[in-house]
């Protein structure tokens, strides 16, 4: 994506402060951040909020009152803030987190997060970075893929998340925050 930083910055500052944060740092769990985000995720997450293929009645609102370009300045504007380091609601699910994230759960069929995201879940272009991430955002974007709601991805998360059970989705959503 190109974009224009300082007229993304501009916007941000107007209108996603609110509640992803000047920075993209939100201050809010079930708010993501969005700093360090790929900016041509980014992007394709504002294009589908706009189109209907990814649901939220915050971010819809949001999106119609956006440019294509408006869209790719705030994109890499964020992509371009540091993200703080995640906070782990509860340490003695780590141990269990690392393990989904790095081996999936093989009788499951779950490949590995890794594999898409990275081993430190940084991600890249096509697959998010994760790392420092809200574990509430994360468990509420899992559900959404578990039950359809959120079905903007090949299906690829929408079988992943339907297929981990309860205490490993908590436990690796903890392990992505202590990324
Ligand atoms: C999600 C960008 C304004 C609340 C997102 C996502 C992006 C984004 C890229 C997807 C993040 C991801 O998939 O990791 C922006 C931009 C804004 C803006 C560029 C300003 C132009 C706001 C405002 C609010 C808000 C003002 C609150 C009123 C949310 C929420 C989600 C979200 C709740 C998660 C939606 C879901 O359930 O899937 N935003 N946002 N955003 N944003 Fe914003
Ligand atoms: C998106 C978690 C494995 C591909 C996401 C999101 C989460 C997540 C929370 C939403 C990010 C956001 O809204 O900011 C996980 C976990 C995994 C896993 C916990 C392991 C259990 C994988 C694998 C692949 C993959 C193995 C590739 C085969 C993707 C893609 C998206 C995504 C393409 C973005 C979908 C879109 O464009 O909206 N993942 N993931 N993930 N993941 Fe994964």
């Amino acid at each position: 994506v190109i974009g224009d930083i300082e007229r993304g910055k501009a916007l941000a500052g107007e209108i996603c402060v609110a509640c992803h944060g000047a920075d993209g740092n939100s201050p809010v769990p079930m708010f993501p951040k969005l700093a360090g985000q790929h900016a041509d995720y980014a992007l394709k997450q504002l294009q589908e909020f706009a189109s209907g293929r990814r649901q939220s009645d915050i971010m819809k609102p949001i999106v119609e009152g956006l440019s294509t370009r408006d869209m790719a300045d705030v994109a890499v504007f964020f992509a371009a803030q540091q993200p703080l380091p995640g906070q782990v609601d509860d340490p003695s699910m780590l141990d269990a987190g690392r393990r989904v994230f790095n081996e999936g759960n093989p009788d499951q069929g779950v490949p590995a997060c890794a594999g898409c995201h990275g081993a430190n879940g940084i991600g890249n272009a096509r697959y998010p970075r994760l790392a420092g991430q809200y574990p509430a955002y994360v468990l509420d974007q899992m559900a959404q893929f578990a039950d359809g709601r959120r079905s903007n991805d090949k299906r690829l998360m929408q079988t992943i998340a339907s297929r981990l059970g309860e205490t490993e989705t908590r436990a690796v959503a903890e392990y992505i925050a202590s990324l």
